[in-house]
């Protein structure tokens, strides 16, 4: 049993067979610590666990803990590759009891372990144990029957271990192995124990203590933590004296020299360490959701990944390789480590492209270098021009120049670098403060300075925890805020969506010790800092306060659903009305998405149909959805539509759903898009879309509105019962209810067109229209004259030509009264009279007797109105009169 596969399947057996629940290792993202980087020990996905303060259903508990130590706290970077026993990542294997079992059984489970079923030779192992712990070194004794030399008492902080400043600690006892004479060094507590013979394989900690900011207080129970690392245990069951000879890095260090055709020798042999060390940590850090960015976790992945680039040009590789160990580390971690496989293609790609893109600047910022420093010798210093230059134009962290010039013995100026990034940051303050409407947002971009980018969790989890960096009331920074008060508050990091790129942000929850706090609304402000709007609802809250953040989860889904089918929405009004469809802007919401996209004109009922049919196609596919970094063009190469408004810096988040089954993208994803929004997990997760109007916004662009999930659903059961209540109204089957309404309506409108008749005969006197009786004598002309009611003044023109017919020469006035009492009239005069007298003026006559002014028309009909139809008579007699006197 010495594999690395072997060693952790045996201790994790081990103590399963001894009451302990076997527990997946934990994400490299700590999700319950906000003051933590990265997961660098066993316990601390316990750590709650430890204090009390969660509970869970077991007391026992083993693990086999993914660890990444760079950056922050704990940083190994500088030290991988030129000693042992360092690893950026390396597994910690554990045994934790939570109150339950103490120091006498954790010490018995660990010595039966590592001497009975490992099978260590006594005499090989020597203990330590803090030098006040007499109860450690009385079990110690009456097992081992060690002698006092080989149970030695640690008087420093070496046995006394912490997590960090706060969080659970306690004094420890440690296991070492002896790898003999011939190794220089010197027993733990010695002169010589740096030396590499005396190694430590387990530490057992007595957890007892809480360290909070200002005391140590009690753990509710006594409880264990040990940590045991994988690499250097299987070291030395296996008989090598370095990490780096495992068999698990055997084969990865095998596979770098296979594909740079360099063997590790010599110079050469860090080198492939750094490579087969970084690796490892690039893989579980993006399977673990990071990715490469200049900002907080994403940054020290991208310094990892760029330590290890350069590396891998030093064994003279000029193209991408290191992407190429990935099949090799699946398979040699793979199965404890499945998430391995599941992210496979997001690691690959993430890495190959990052390779290229540093590739590109890596021979010309190492050329600067080499000019840089060709007059210097061991102990001088590069200055921090040179290096700031190197960051800033070559995309070289400030640790990758250093470790180009270790061998060299050459420093870096850091306070020259520091001053040269400062003064860039001041130079783009200046810029940017003076500009428009982004000036009255000073106050973010002050902070942002301060506080740095915030860095978003949420894309992995709707729950983590964050430090409150800096609170806003009124514009102006505040200490805290009380219940009651509203304001904005910043935090490290956050699962809170900002607002960006059509999609709201996120509601939720914070609670800190004391106070909970209602988050209203969460922006993004100053290129990275997010905002979160809050109302203190009880308690108060400070900066510096540890929250427990929650995203609201229903709303969250229901977003997450409208922004995928957004993408789906776009994709299938391209494949309907083709590719001039562009988006133009977009908007989603917990409650629907809207779409704006370029096309000419109205989207048909069937067009409509046909989109929502083909969204709703790739929704039953039910497939992941993907997500990967790429290069911009390589983004729109694979067939990405640009978000409307979007401003890119080089990389950019691609979301890919379904596949296509027609047409040239046949076995393709079916859409493709830059996207920094979140999406659901399984296109299934939208369940529905409907699309619910469609309309214009301006020229050239229309406007799509759809619901997805259970929004849909309860619009379509309203849709149904609709249609199901009309039915009942028209006592048709809803089939029939279309068949039926259109007879109704031109049923009606036939019902109209003979009602019109009717009125405009019983308006004429009930006679033919337009018989000559009823006429009179006005002077030299024949005058017909009526006052009409009920009828639709529309049609008192048609009425007025039938009477000039009937008269076949004279005049025709004709006055409806309308239910408001206001009066239309219209005069009509026939032809061969019309040049004698004018209908306008006799209409103007009338109106004017109406208590109307003006009207207009021809001189053979015009028409006006007057508010005062009880006037009808005056008003025919003033036209009497006026055709009287000519
Ligand atoms: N938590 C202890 C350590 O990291 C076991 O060494």
């Amino acid at each position: 049993m010495s594999g690395v596969n072997e060693i952790r399947s045996a201790f994790l057996d081990y103590f399963a067979k001894n009451g302990h629940d076997v527990v997946p290792s934990s994400p490299l993202v700590p999700r319950n610590d906000p003051t933590l980087m990265f997961t660098n020990a066993g316990m601390v996905p316990f750590k709650n666990v430890f204090t009390g303060l969660e509970k869970r259903d077991y007391v026992r508990a083993t693990s086999s803990q993914k660890c990444v130590r760079a950056g922050g706290k704990h940083n190994d970077l500088d030290n991988v590759g030129y000693t042992a026993r360092h690893h950026t990542f390396f597994e910690m294997l554990g045994n934790f009891s939570f109150g339950d079992y103490f120091k006498e059984h954790a010490i018995e489970l660990a010595w039966n372990l590592i001497t009975k079923e490992y099978g260590l030779p006594a005499e090989k192992l020597l203990v330590t144990v803090y030098s006040e712990d007499d109860e450690a070194f009385k079990i110690w004794k009456k097992l081992t029957g060690f002698a006092d030399e080989k149970i030695i008492r640690i008087p420093t902080s070496d046995n006394f271990w912490a997590m960090g400043d706060t969080g659970p600690c306690g004094p420890c006892s440690e296991i070492f192995y002896d790898h003999g004479e011939h190794i220089w060094g010197g027993p733990p507590g010695s002169p010589d124990e740096d030396g590499d013979r005396f190694i430590e394989i387990w530490n057992l900690v007595f957890m007892q203590y809480e360290q909070l900011a200002d005391e140590r207080v009690n753990l509710p129970r006594p409880s264990i933590d040990t940590g045991m690392g994988l690499e250097r245990f299987a070291a030395i069951m296996q008989g090598v004296h370095n990490n780096y000879e495992i068999d698990l890095f055997k084969a990865l260090i095998a596979n770098s020299e296979h594909l740079t055709g360099v063997e590790a020798q010599g110079k050469a042999q860090a080198s492939h360490r750094v490579i087969a060390d970084h690796f490892r940590s690039m893989a579980f850090l993006i399977a673990d959701g990071v990715l490469p960015s200049n900002e907080g976790r994403g940054y020290v992945l991208r310094r990892i990944m760029r330590r290890a680039m350069r590396h891998a040009n030093l064994l003279g590789a000029n193209e991408p390789i290191i992407y190429k160990m990935l099949p090799t580390l699946v398979r040699e971690m793979g199965q404890a480590f499945p998430e391995l496989h599941r992210a496979e293609k997001l690691i690959e790609e993430t890495v190959q492209l990052e390779e290229k893109r540093f590739i590109k600047t890596l021979e010309r910022g190492l050329g600067l270098l080499d000019d840089a420093t060709g007059s210097l010798g061991a102990g001088d210093q590069l200055d921090g021009e040179t290096a700031f230059k190197l960051y800033d134009t070559y995309g070289f962290p400030l640790d990758l120049t250093q470790d180009a010039l270790r061998n060299r013995e050459i420093a870096v100026d850091t306070e020259g670098f520091n001053t040269a990034m400062e003064r860039q940051r001041a130079e783009a303050r200046a810029a940017w403060s003076g500009s428009g409407d982004a000036a009255t947002d000073t106050i973010w971009f002050s902070i942002k300075e301060k506080a740095g980018a915030t860095e978003f969790l949420g894309y992995e989890t709707e729950k983590a925890e964050g430090i409150v960096l800096n609170l806003v009331k009124d514009g102006a920074e505040v200490a805290g805020l009380k219940q009651g008060e509203e304001g904005f508050l910043i935090l490290n990091q956050t699962p809170f969506y900002g607002e960006s790129g059509g999609q709201v942000g996120d509601c939720g929850t914070m609670k800190g010790e004391n106070g909970s706090i209602r988050v209203t609304n969460t922006q993004k402000k100053a290129d990275g800092l997010f905002i979160h709007a809050v109302l203190v609802e009880s308690g108060e809250v400070k900066v510096e306060d540890a929250l427990e953040l929650v995203v609201e989860h229903d709303r969250r889904s229901a977003i997450r659903s409208n922004h995928s089918a957004t993408h789906l929405v776009h994709e299938a009004l391209r494949e309907v009305l083709g590719t001039h469809v562009a988006q133009k802007g977009s908007f989603v919401t917990p409650e629907r998405l809207r779409f704006d996209f370029s096309h000419p004109k109205p989207l048909s009922g069937d067009e409509a149909a046909q989109v929502e049919a083909l969204a709703n196609e790739v929704i039953l596919q039910n497939t992941p959805v993907e997500t990967s970094l790429m290069e911009v063009d390589e983004a729109i190469e694979a067939g990405a539509m640009a978000l409307f408004g979007e401003k890119y810096g080089d990389e950019v988040r691609v979301v890919s759903m379904g596949t296509a089954t027609r047409g040239e993208k046949a076995g393709k994803a079916y859409s493709v898009e830059l996207c920094g929004g979140t999406h659901v997990k399984r296109t299934g997760d939208i369940g529905l879309v409907t699309v619910v109007s469609e309309g214009a916004v301006a020229a050239g662009v229309r406007r799509i509105e759809a619901l997805t999930g259970s929004e849909a659903r309860k619009y379509l059961a309203d849709q149904d019962a609709l249609m199901r209540e009309t039915a009942g109204i028209l006592k048709v089957s809803a089939h029939d209810v279309p068949a039926r309404v259109t007879s109704l309506l031109e049923e009606r409108k036939k019902l109209e067109r003979e009602l019109a008749e009717a009125k405009k005969k019983l308006a004429m006197g009930g006679g033919e229209a337009g018989s000559e009786s009823g006429s009179v004598e006005a002077g030299k002309f024949k005058l017909m004259a009526r006052v009409l009611e009920g009828i639709n003044p529309k049609d008192l023109k048609s009425v007025a030509d039938e009477g000039k017919t009937a008269l076949g020469s004279g005049v025709v006035v004709l006055i409806s009264k309308a239910e408001d009492g206001k009066a239309a009239i219209v005069v009509g005069v026939t032809k061969d009279q019309s040049e004698v007298v004018s209908a306008v003026d006799l209409v103007r006559v009338g109106s004017a007797a109406l208590g109307g002014r003006g009207g207009g028309g021809r001189p053979d009909m015009a028409q006006a109105g007057g508010p005062d139809a009880d006037k009808a008579d005056e008003a025919i007699e003033a036209i009497k009169a006026h055709l009287e006197g000519l």
